[in-house]
C-alpha cells in the first residue's frame, strides 16, 4: 500500500514538472559569476518540490550538507537524501574522475533532473555555487518564501584559468569579528576563489593567540590610541583618539574559522609579518629587537624603524610562533611578510653588523634575505612552503619561496623569470583599499590613504600574466588577489563597501579564460548579482555598478 501511494505522489510531481519540459529560457536566465568556460541553454525547467532528494554518497558528505541546507533554508523544502534513488527528478553529485582539472565540474540541469559532477569533491562545490546563481536572488534571504522555485535547463563544463584565486584581508590596522570574517569568506566561496590570506600581525596590533608568548595578544593586541583622520602631513599633524583599541582571534576561533573556510574549499594563509611590521610583537616582547625599546603598539600608520634583531633568541621566539601557527593552520603556504623593512636599526647595531660580517653579506638587504633564508628553512623542514612580499626577491630571494608582488608586476616578473611562483597583487589594479573613484568625486566618499583610485573596469581590465613572460615562465603566475589593507576602515561595511563590487570583478579575472571575458557582457551580470549582495546583506559601492560614473577617467 505505501509503494502504490508513493508511485502516485511521485507520478503527480512528475506530471506537475512536465509542464515544465518545453519552456523556454531566456540569456537572463543565466548570470553566473564568474563566466563558466562553456555554457549551453537548453529547453524546460527542474521544479524543486518536496519530492526532491539529493543522491550523493558519504564522499561528499560535507557539499551535499551544504547544498541540502542552500536549498532547505531557501525552499522551505526539506531534502531527503538518498544515495539510492534513480536520477528522475532528483539532484545527484557524483566524482567524476574524467574531468580533466582538479577544481572542474559539469553541471546538468535538465527539466527531470540535475547532476553535477566534480573531479573533485572542490568541482562539486563549485558546481553547487553555480547551481545557486541559477536560482533567483530572493533565494539568499531566508526571510523570502518562494512558492515555486524552478531551475532553467543547462549544460555547464567549467574549470578555473588560476589555481590561486584570493582575497586578502588585513586585521591589524582595524580587527573584525569571527562572524565578519566567516562572511567574508562566505563572499570568496559565492565567487569561487580559493584562497583567504589572514593578515593577523601588524605594527598596530598582533591578533592571534600564541599561547606560549600570552603578551603577544595582552599587549600587543592592543594600542593606546588612533590617529584621526588623514595625518601625518606637514599641514596636518598627528593627533589621536586616546581611546584604546584592540582585540585577538582565540586558538579555538582560528579552528573555527579554518574549517569554516575549509567546508568551502578556501584554503586560509596566514600571515606572521617579519622582521619588519613588528612593533606590536616587540612592544610584548622587547628582548628581540635591536634596541630592546621600550616600543609601543603603533597608534599611527605608515612604514617604521622597529625590526625584529637577527639573533638566535629571536629565531627562536619566531619559530615558537611560527610551530603554533602551522599547528592551526594546515595551509601548504605560511605568508612571512617581508615588505618595508626599513635598515636603519640594523645599520646602527653592532649585534646586526657582526651577522653582516659573519655570515659573509654584502648589506643590510643581504642580512634581510638572511633571515627569510633561516625562517623558510625551518617551515621548508615542517613541510610548509612561504610567500613573502616582493622586498624578498631583494639580497637574494630564498630558494623555494613565492612572490606576492605588489609593488606593481615587475617583482612577478622577476621572481617567474628565476622560476619562482608569483601570486600576482600590485596595487594598480588589486589594491581594494583604493578609492573607487576620480579625484572630483573623492570628496563624497569615506577617507583612504591616499588619491590613488581603482574602479571595477580596470580590475577588470587586469591580465594577471605579464605579456613580458615566455609561456613556459608565464606558468610560474599562480594567480591573483584582492588586497585590503584597513588603516581607513574602522568598520566592516567600509570593507564590504571597498571590496564589492571590486572583487567580483577580480574572480572572473582569475576564473574565466581570457577569451570569455567580456566587459560590457560582465557588466550585464554584474547587474544581477548586486541583487545577490541586497539580498545577503552585503554593503557595496553602488555607483560602482554605474557604468558610467565608474569610468577611469
Ligand atoms: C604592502 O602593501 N605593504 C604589501
Amino acid at each position: 500500500m505505501r509503494n502504490i501511494i508513493f508511485i502516485v505522489i511521485s507520478m503527480l510531481a512528475l506530471s506537475c514538472s512536465n509542464k515544465y519540459q518545453e519552456v523556454l529560457n531566456s540569456a537572463d536566465d543565466y548570470q553566473i559569476i564568474p563566466k563558466p568556460k562553456e555554457l549551453t541553454i537548453t529547453k524546460g525547467r527542474f521544479l524543486l518540490s518536496s519530492n526532491t532528494s539529493i543522491i550523493s554518497d558519504t564522499s561528499l558528505d560535507l557539499e551535499t550538507e551544504y547544498l541540502s541546507n542552500m536549498l532547505t533554508s531557501i525552499s522551505g523544502i526539506t531534502l531527503t537524501i538518498d544515495s539510492s534513488a534513480s536520477n528522475s527528478g532528483n539532484i545527484k553529485l557524483e566524482l567524476d574522475n574524467s574531468i580533466e582539472n582538479i577544481e572542474g565540474y559539469k553541471l546538468s540541469v535538465k527539466y527531470d533532473a540535475i547532476i553535477i559532477s566534480g573531479k573533485t569533491n572542490i568541482g562539486v562545490f563549485y558546481g553547487i555555487q553555480s547551481l545557486r546563481q541559477l536560482l533567483p536572488a530572493e533565494i539568499e534571504n531566508v526571510d523570502n518564501e518562494i512558492a515555486e522555485l524552478t531551475i532553467p535547463a543547462v549544460e555547464i563544463r567549467d574549470s578555473p584559468r588560476y589555481e590561486y584565486r584570493g582575497m586578502h584581508l588585513d586585521v591589524g590596522r582595524h580587527f573584525f569579528s569571527v562572524a565578519s570574517v566567516k562572511k567574508y569568506i562566505d563572499l570568496i566561496a559565492m565567487h569561487k576563489m580559493n584562497s583567504f590570506h589572514w593578515h593577523l600581525t601588524e605594527d598596530q596590533g598582533w591578533r592571534i593567540e600564541i599561547k606560549k608568548y600570552p603578551k603577544l595578544t595582552e599587549v600587543g593586541g592592543f594600542r593606546k590610541g588612533t590617529a584621526i583622520g588623514l595625518a601625518g602631513t606637514k599641514n596636518a599633524p598627528y593627533t589621536y583618539d586616546d581611546v584604546r583599541y584592540g582585540g585577538f582571534y582565540t586558538q579555538e576561533e582560528i579552528k573555527d574559522v579554518v574549517a569554516y573556510a575549509g567546508a568551502r574549499h578556501i584554503t586560509v594563509i596566514p600571515e606572521i609579518e617579519l622582521p619588519g611590521h613588528s612593533s606590536a610583537a616587540l612592544a610584548a616582547y622587547p628582548q628581540f629587537g635591536n634596541t630592546k625599546g621600550p616600543y609601543e603598539v603603533a597608534k599611527r600608520w605608515g612604514v617604521f624603524n622597529e625590526t625584529f634583531a637577527p639573533t638566535e633568541e629571536t629565531f627562536g621566539f619566531l619559530e615558537d610562533i611560527l610551530s603554533e601557527v602551522m599547528e592551526l593552520f594546515p595551509s601548504k603556504f605560511i605568508h612571512i611578510g617581508g615588505d618595508e623593512v626599513l635598515k636603519k636599526e640594523w645599520e646602527e647595531s653592532a649585534y646586526a653588523q657582526e651577522v653582516i660580517k659573519r655570515e659573509g653579506l654584502k648589506d643590510e638587504h643581504e642580512l634581510q634575505s638572511y633571515f627569510i633564508r633561516r625562517i623558510e628553512k625551518f617551515l621548508n623542514a615542517n613541510g610548509r612552503n612561504i610567500i613573502g612580499w616582493d622586498e624578498i626577491l631583494e639580497g637574494g630571494i630564498a630558494p623555494n619561496a613565492t612572490v606576492m608582488s605588489w609593488r606593481g608586476v615587475e617583482g612577478g616578473i622577476a621572481a617567474a623569470k628565476q622560476h619562482h611562483t608569483v601570486i600576482m597583487t600590485p596595487g594598480t589594479h588589486c589594491y581594494f583599499d583604493y578609492y573607487q573613484v576620480g579625484e572630483e568625486d573623492q570628496k563624497k566618499e569615506a577617507l583612504t590613504g591616499s588619491k590613488r583610485y581603482t574602479t571595477v573596469e580596470k580590475v577588470y581590465s587586469y591580465e594577471p600574466t605579464p605579456l613580458e613572460l615566455s609561456a613556459e615562465e608565464g606558468k610560474y603566475i599562480l594567480g591573483a588577489q584582492g588586497n585590503v589593507w584597513t588603516e581607513y576602515m574602522p568598520t566592516w561595511d567600509l570593507v564590504e563597501y571597498n571590496v564589492l563590487p571590486r572583487m567580483t570583478a577580480l574572480s572572473e579575472v582569475v576564473w574565466s579564460t581570457k577569451k570569455n571575458r567580456d566587459w560590457e557582457d560582465f557588466h550585464m551580470r554584474l547587474e544581477h548579482i548586486v541583487k545577490r549582495y541586497d539580498a545577503l546583506g552585503y554593503n557595496y559601492a553602488k555607483h560602482s555598478i554605474d557604468k558610467e560614473k565608474d569610468k577611469t577617467k
